[in-house]
């Protein structure tokens, strides 16, 4: 049993979902169900054995007790954040909440748990933080990718929050010992990926006809990773990664957005042919306040220890995710209008914690 906190947002549903089909035992998803939450995301998998759903806040220490005295894990796996920039330069305060304060209380109710258990337990024990290439701050185009020993320097308020919690990961391995590992990883994109962030919000917008809004001169710089291979090597390093250590992810793929916008709108003309194509709808708009010029990740750590690397190039994950969002039109639907949000109230009760 894995403990796995925010699977039920973009990545965390993935990783279950590639948890069980590559054979592994079972696994309990804790999540608070925000607005990125998305219970519809693990549909397939209510009902399954070795499948357990908590309706729970990570900044709940009691909640957090709960579950692990239940379900007993062998390892913590936590994705739960806010996970948008640009809501936190407009609302920071629920990112240093969850982000921060709750990865505290994880932490500290993990510790309580890991000290308790029994010997052979208490030595395979493992707590892997997911988090972000952001928290290096912004590099300059003839800069070298971000290795695991560059600066912390994040610029936005997700990525200080970020940078802020995997501080306490470390502090929590370096005082107290806790068995834990770090992944900073480069921009995700594929299936269940809420419609806010760059390309589902570009290939829905393309297709309802909407303006395509690139910030600033559209030439910053992301490095993009197919979720499943996100997910591939958060489970190389669940498995062999060595305690206390850092391993930053990335497939490789620095692109401008501009290129990505456009290559979506290529995509969908050869999925979806429509008179006059899509890249017509491309607006150039204000830029985000601080925004980060060039991520680029340097993943020979994660490669030469573990042995990961990517399957996915960026044309190849493109088509598959311009592809899923074609295909899953009732997803999209239900996410778009708000109707997951009912269901949620429906199944669990104004008396729990809903939806942000
Ligand atoms: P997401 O926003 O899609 O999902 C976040 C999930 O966490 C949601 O299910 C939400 O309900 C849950 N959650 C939020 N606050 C919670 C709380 N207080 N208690 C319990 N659950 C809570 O995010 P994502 O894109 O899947 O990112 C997952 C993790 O990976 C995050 O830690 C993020 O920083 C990190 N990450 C994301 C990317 C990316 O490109 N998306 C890249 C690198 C790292
Ligand atoms: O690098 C990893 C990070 O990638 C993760 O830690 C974050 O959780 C994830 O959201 C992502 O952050 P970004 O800010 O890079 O992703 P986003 O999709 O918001 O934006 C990607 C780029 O596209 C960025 O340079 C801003 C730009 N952009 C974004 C949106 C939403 C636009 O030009 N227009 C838009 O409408």
């Amino acid at each position: 049993m894995i403990l796995v906190t925010g699977g039920a947002g973009f990545i965390g549903a993935n990783f279950v979902h590639q948890w069980f089909e590559s054979g592994h035992e079972a696994a309990v998803v804790l999540d608070k169900l925000t607005y990125a939450g998305n219970l519809g995301n693990l549909a397939d998998l209510m009902g399954r054995s070795g499948f357990h759903f908590v309706h729970a806040d990570i900044c709940d220490r009691t909640a957090l007790q709960r579950v692990l005295t239940e379900h007993r894990p062998r390892a913590i796996v936590h994705f739960a954040a806010e996970s948008h920039v640009d809501r936190s330069i407009r609302g920071p305060a629920q990112f240093l909440q969850t982000n921060f304060t709750g990865t505290f209380e994880l932490l500290e109710a993990a510790r309580e748990y890991w000290v308790a258990l029994p010997g052979a337990q208490r030595d395979s024990f493992r707590f892997l933080h997911v988090s972000t290439d952001e928290v290096y701050g912004s590099l300059r185009e003839t800069d070298p990718a971000f290795s695991e020993q560059r600066a912390y320097s994040p610029n936005s308020p997700y990525a200080a929050s970020k940078a802020a919690s995997d501080h306490l990961v470390r502090a929590w391995h370096q005082t107290y010992g806790l068995p834990t590992l770090v992944t900073n990883c480069g921009n995700n994109y594929g299936p269940y990926q809420f419609p806010e962030k760059l390309i589902p919000l570009m290939i829905l917008n393309a297709l309802e006809g909407k303006p395509l809004p690139v910030y600033g001169d559209g030439l910053n710089v992301r490095d993009w990773l197919y979720v499943t291979d996100h997910c591939t090597a958060i489970q190389r390093v669940l498995a062999s990664g060595r305690i206390g250590q850092t391993y930053n992810i990335g497939g490789g793929c620095e692109r401008r957005n501009v290129e990505v916008v456009r290559a979506i709108c290529a995509a969908l003309a050869a999925l979806r042919p429509r008179a006059g194509g899509y890249e017509s709808q491309i607006e150039f708009v204000q830029d985000r306040p601080g925004h980060d010029r060039r991520y680029a990740i340097d993943a020979s750590k994660v490669q030469g220890e573990l042995g990961w690397r990517p399957q996915e190039t960026f044309e190849s994950g493109l088509s598959k995710t311009v592809r899923w969002y074609l295909d899953h039109a009732d997803w999209v639907a239900a996410v778009r209008d708000g109707r997951y949000r009912q269901w949620i109230e429906l199944h669990y009760g104004s008396d729990r914690p809903g939806p942000t």
